[in-house]
């Protein structure tokens, strides 16, 4: 008699990694759009850019009926003290996701370091999502100084700790999978030892990138414990995705093979052409242009951050091309439609957009210093009674992405920096 090999149950919303090809939390580069085209092009899972707790907290959820879809947002103060006291005041979309096309395939990131917080932050959007993902993987110093992402693979007990809340008070509440990104260690002992402790926590799944927190992205990645990892989350029943160096969805079924995982996860292969998740029988990797155009009417339709869409096509299009230069020079969605010549009907859908973000020829003049410091002084006025000072000072001008971040914790507006906190382009219906 053959025994079945242990699997830790997936819960009824949640989703199983086992033989998925998924899309990496990517900050910036795995915003809304970047998720929907890697969907369309065939990625089984999308992961979202890591957010982190403290700037999930205290945003409001809103149904986007323009966009169809759900909004996770905050006020922002346009750098005054009292947001409430800014006329021109706007909703920040924190985090974005269209449920009507990424549905259960959709995974949040959470970056923390506190299971209080983690929880708090991951209660909000768990009825939104199939899983939340621990980033217990980010090098960089945004991270770490706060004691998240690479930061916790010095600190296993607090990981462990955060993993189980959220599997007892998020997981299980929400019938939803808590997950882990983890990078290997310097040596297979410590990383063996690790992994034993995570898959002890009732999580459904774990992703490891091949490389160790020090090293460059640019350096290949190392797969000589791979197989270990593996192995120990086939014996606890957690899936096991293997990330790193991963280009197309031929080459991640080899790996999966070779090292016995569960799934494979692929990052900058997918951020320059998210087509890489097709298979070669339905065409392999569309060219550039194909890919570039999908983006920019998906980047439309769901009215991305103009910044963040310019950002995406740098990285798409490739920097000798006529139509670099047409996007760099661009200054709206309309402009980029004209200047890469995609024709009228999406001239229109882009004309439309720059109204509702209002950019390009709908763009009001920016805030000045003296009228910033205006506005303050009205937020601390204690016997103001109306916001009259404010709505004078501030009259007819617009917030810039950088202002719109000025008003979040110190730790959010650090998020923000690489994008995952969107700035002020995101307009919503009241
Ligand atoms: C632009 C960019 C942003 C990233 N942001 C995150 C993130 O938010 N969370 C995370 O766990 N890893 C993040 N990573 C790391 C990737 O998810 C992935 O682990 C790494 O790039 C290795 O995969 P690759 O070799 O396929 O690129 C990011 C990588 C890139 C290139």
């Amino acid at each position: 008699m053959t025994s079945t090999p242990k699997r830790v149950a997936i819960p009824k919303n949640g989703v199983d990694y086992r033989g998925k090809l998924v899309l990496a939390p990517m900050v910036r580069s795995g915003e809304c759009p970047s998720r929907l085209l890697a969907l369309k092009y065939g990625a089984d899972l999308v992961w979202g850019p890591e957010t982190v707790d403290k700037s999930m907290i205290g945003t409001t959820r809103r149904e986007n009926a323009a966009t169809k879809t759900v909004d996770f947002t905050r006020l922002s103060s346009n750098g005054t003290k009292n947001p409430a006291l800014n006329p021109d005041q706007r909703e920040s979309v924190i985090y974005r996701l269209h449920p009507g096309k990424e549905g259960r395939t959709h995974i949040f990131q959470i970056g923390t370091s506190n299971a209080d917080t983690a929880v708090q932050a991951a209660k909000l959007i768990a009825p939104d999502v199939a899983g939340i993902d621990v980033n217990a993987g980010c090098p960089k110093p945004f991270s770490t100084t706060g004691g998240m992402g690479a930061a916790l693979l010095k600190t296993p007990d607090t990981l462990c700790s955060i993993l189980k809340s959220l599997v007892s008070e998020v997981g299980v509440p929400n019938e939803i999978g808590i997950s882990v990104k983890i990078r290997i260690l310097e040596t297979a002992e410590q990383t063996e030892a690790l992994v034993r402790k995570l898959v002890a926590t009732g999580i459904t799944g774990l992703t490891v990138h091949c490389r160790t927190t020090p090293m460059r992205p640019r350096e290949r990645a190392i797969r000589d414990q791979l197989k270990m990892v593996a192995d120990i989350c086939r014996d606890a029943g957690v899936a096991c995705v293997m990330n790193g160096d991963v280009m197309s969805r031929e080459e991640a079924l080899g790996l999966i093979a070779e090292y016995g995982c569960d799934g494979a996860m692929i990052a900058t292969a997918a951020e320059t052409n998210p087509s890489v998740f097709r298979t070669k029988a339905e065409g392999g990797k569309a060219p550039w242009e194909e890919v570039v155009k999908e983006y920019v009417k998906t980047s439309i339709e769901v009215e991305n951050r103009w910044g963040n869409t310019k950002f995406l096509l740098g990285q798409m299009i490739p920097g000798k091309n006529d139509a670099y230069k047409a996007m760099t020079q661009a200054k709206s969605y309309a402009q980029l439609v004209k200047g890469l010549k995609y024709g009228d009907d999406l001239l229109k859908m882009a004309q439309d957009v720059d109204k509702v973000l209002e950019i390009g020829e709908h763009e009001k003049p920016k805030m000045t210093k003296a009228q910033r410091k205006a506005a303050n002084k009205a937020a601390v006025s204690q016997d103001q009674p109306t916001n009259e000072v404010a709505k004078k000072a501030t009259a007819g001008v617009k917030r810039t992405a950088e202002m719109a971040q000025l008003d979040m914790p110190l730790d959010v507006a650090r998020e923000a920096g690489p994008g995952s906190v969107q700035g002020s382009a995101s307009v919503l219906a009241a």
